[in-house]
């Protein structure tokens, strides 16, 4: 039986072999944050003399690449990043997700959107049949706290602050239980629409491309 760490290890190691035909001179990934990425971060610095260099999703990557010898872009910068690979909370079979447990969805979301791919790279217990047992991660200026808690609580949610934790943005998290989520799209445009919300961890809107997922029989592919 193999142990969580175990199955983000060998999930890590196929979003490696997913990747590393993509890899060229010219070319910038995408890198996303949490366990699962730096596994494989740190199976990508062994090829980094094949490809120009990454964008991140957060300082915590960008800290861990450039230490690993990979070049960290500012986004601003790259016009083209062929994939995107990052973790997910959760994950249902049409491939919608709920992330954001490590406080970067927004740069997630951000980075995702430039890149052509976004591969989904998990262990067997993050797929689920219905998103919303894992609370709903959101980033939210400030100022709007209690309004956005407010809000939320229409949805049938409960909102809660993520004590003592800023976002790579300036940013507060609002960790969101009770949700039951039947239309992932519907919600993530409900909730990214109130004032003062940067973004919600769900992504169904645009969801992953693939997921590679990590079970005890092996890597499956889902598309
Ligand atoms: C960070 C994320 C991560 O992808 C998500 O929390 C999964 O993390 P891990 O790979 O450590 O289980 O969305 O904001």
């Amino acid at each position: 039986m193999l142990t969580q760490e175990e199955l983000k290890q060998k999930v890590a190691r196929a979003a490696l072999d997913y990747v590393l035909p993509l890899l060229a001179p010219d070319v910038v990934i995408g890198i996303g944050t949490g366990s699962t990425a730096n596994l494989f971060i740190d199976g990508l610095a062994a090829h980094k003399h094949l490809f120009k260099g990454a964008v991140s999703s957060s300082e915590r990557s960008s800290a861990r690449l450039t230490a690993l010898g990979i070049h960290v872009f500012d986004l601003n910068q790259i016009d083209r990043v062929p994939v995107y690979i990052d973790g997910a909370d959760e994950i249902d079979a049409g491939l919608n997700m709920i992330k954001g447990g490590g406080g970067a969805l927004t740069r997630e979301k951000i980075v995702a959107s430039v890149a052509d791919r976004f591969v989904c790279i998990v262990d067997e217990s993050k797929l689920v049949p219905c998103l919303g047992k894992f609370p709903l991660p959101i980033e939210v200026i400030p100022m709007a706290i209690a309004e956005v808690s407010r809000r939320v609580a229409r949805f049938g949610g409960t909102a809660a602050l993520r004590q003592g934790f800023t976002t790579d943005n300036g940013c507060q998290i609002l960790d969101v239980s009770g949700l039951r989520i039947e239309s992932p799209a519907e919600l993530e445009a409900q909730i990214n629409n109130i004032a003062g919300v940067v973004t919600c961890g769900l992504f169904a809107i645009a969801g992953a491309d693939v997921a590679l997922l990590s079970t005890q029989q092996g890597v499956q592919t889902l598309y």
